[in-house]
C-alpha cells in the first residue's frame, strides 16, 4: 500500500553521491525532504535538481536535510552533476540517492507502473523529526516541481506544529493564520487575544512567533 500521511518514511541503506546514506540517521533529529527524478539526464531533472542546490540555504534555515533520487548509478550521477553546474550554475550540494535497483523507489512507491515501469514519478516527502510522512506530493515526469511551495509547506508545518493554529489558501510567512476548531472561544482569548471571527469557525489571528 501507498506510503500515506502518518506512516514512518521507511529507513534505508544507499549509495548517494556524497558517500552511502543510512537515511534516518542523515536526517538526525531534523525534518527531510527526499524527492525522486525519472532518470539522469533528463532535461526537467537537470532544472530541479540546480533549483534545489540554490535553495539549499532555505532548507538549511528550515533545519530540513535534502535528498534526492535518481534511479541510475553514481558515475551516471557524477557526470550528471558537471551538466547540472553548467546548466543551472549550481552542483548539487546535498545526497543524491543511486537507486538503479528500486531498492528505495520501490519501498516509497515512487514507481507508478501505468505511467512508467522503469521511471520513478516526481514524489516528494516531507518528514518531520519523529521520521513520520508528513506531506507526500506526486507529479508527472513533464512536470517540474515548484520547490518554493515546498519551502511554504515546510513553514506551514513547523508553525502548526508549535502553535495550535493552521494556515489558510496561498497563505505566506507573517500573513494571519487560523485559530484550529479545537481551541475553545475561551482558550483562544488568552491565547491569541484580540483575534478576529469570521464564522464561529473560523478565526484569525497573527502570525504567532
Ligand atoms: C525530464 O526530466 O525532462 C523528463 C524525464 C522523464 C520523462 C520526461 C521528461
Amino acid at each position: 500500500m501507498a506510503l500515506q500521511l502518518g506512516d514512518e518514511a521507511p529507513d534505508f541503506t544507499a549509495d548517494s553521491t556524497e558517500g552511502e546514506i543510512h537515511f534516518h540517521e542523515y536526517l538526525g533529529d531534523g525534518w527531510g525532504v527526499l524527492f525522486s527524478h525519472p532518470a539522469d539526464f533528463t532535461p526537467v531533472c537537470t532544472t530541479e535538481l540546480g533549483r534545489v542546490a540554490e535553495l539549499k540555504p532555505e532548507f538549511d534555515q528550515r533545519n530540513t536535510r535534502v535528498v534526492g533520487l535518481s534511479v541510475d548509478g553514481l558515475i551516471d550521477h557524477a557526470t550528471w552533476n558537471d551538466d547540472i553546474e553548467e546548466v543551472t550554475g549550481h552542483r548539487l550540494n546535498f545526497p543524491l540517492v543511486a537507486d538503479p535497483d528500486h531498492k528505495v523507489a520501490d519501498i516509497y512507491g515512487m514507481i507508478h507502473p501505468n505511467a512508467s515501469d522503469t521511471m520513478t514519478v516526481r514524489s516528494v516527502f516531507v518528514i518531520v523529526p519523529d521520521k513520520k510522512v508528513k506531506l507526500t506530493l506526486t507529479y508527472p515526469a513533464a512536470t517540474g516541481r515548484d520547490f518554493s511551495e515546498i519551502l511554504r509547506v515546510i513553514d506551514s508545518l513547523q508553525l502548526t506544529a508549535k502553535h495550535k493554529v493552521a494556515t489558510p489558501a496561498d497563505w505566506r510567512q507573517g500573513e494571519d493564520v487560523i485559530i484550529t476548531t479545537a481551541v475553545s472561544d475561551d482558550e483562544a482569548k488568552e491565547r491569541f487575544p484580540g483575534y478576529e471571527t469570521v464564522k464561529p469557525y473560523l478565526r484569525k489571528t497573527p502570525q504567532p512567533s
